[in-house]
């Protein structure tokens, strides 16, 4: 399972970077308004840190204006992934990249038929929101498992990229259903490493290093 960072913010990526298990980041409108500059400048600047796959998400809503800013996005960089709304002209775009062999990734699903829709158009990516179906009392788990059926079922090469993670657990369970990657925040990433009896263990074993030095 590949781990993205969820993030526009720069020291967040260079925090994480070196631990080894982060695979790549995602970004959407929001992310990028929160670092407080342009999207050009922090897909950039990510490019440099991360040697992976970049997700730079376009905000056309037609089209011809999607394929006209995945044109320049994709110039930054070869990691660089193109991330397009579900929507008619999303799916759309999306087919003409796949036939480019530009990387995408399908965002906003919220249910199998739309990812089934990704799939059939190549999509490189698509990105089930987890945490927004919890927030309205569906099951974002549910949706990983059932695109994972249909993708299976006819032999889809999409990754699942389980996003709009809030926490551990979704990261667990969306690692046991077998989504292909899971783009989370930071502060989700750091908790992964967290346990109680691990804290408790390491300061017990540092304590008795220390009784056999004097
Ligand atoms: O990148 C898209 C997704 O991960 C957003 O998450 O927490 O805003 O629902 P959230």
């Amino acid at each position: 399972m590949e781990f993205f960072l969820d993030t526009g913010i720069i020291d967040e990526i260079k925090e994480a970077m070196h631990w080894g298990i982060v695979n790549g980041v995602t970004t959407n409108p929001t992310l990028i308004a929160k670092s407080g500059r342009t999207q050009e400048e922090v897909i950039k600047e990510i490019v440099t840190l991360i040697d992976g796959p970049i997700s730079a998400e376009v905000i056309s809503t037609d089209k011809a204006g999607m394929l006209k800013e995945a044109e320049s996005l994709a110039k930054i960089h070869d990691n660089v992934v193109i991330k397009l709304p579900l929507t008619i002209d999303g799916i759309s775009a999306c087919k003409v990249l796949s036939d480019q062999g530009v990387k995408t990734n399908v965002t906003l699903c919220f249910s199998s038929n739309q990812a089934l829709l990704a799939a059939k158009n190549g999509a490189t990516y698509i990105s089930p929101f987890i945490g927004r179906l919890d927030d309205i009392g569906h099951s974002g788990m549910g949706l990983i498992e059932e695109i994972r059926t249909v993708y299976d079922n006819y032999g889809f090469q999409t990754e699942i990229l389980a996003a709009s993670v809030r926490h551990a657990d979704h990261v667990r369970e969306a690692s046991l259903v077998g989504a292909d990657v899971a783009t989370m925040p930071l502060k989700c990433m750091k908790s992964l490493f967290k346990h109680p009896l691990t804290a408790i263990g390491l300061e017990q074993f540092l304590k008795d290093h220390q009784s056999t030095l004097s």
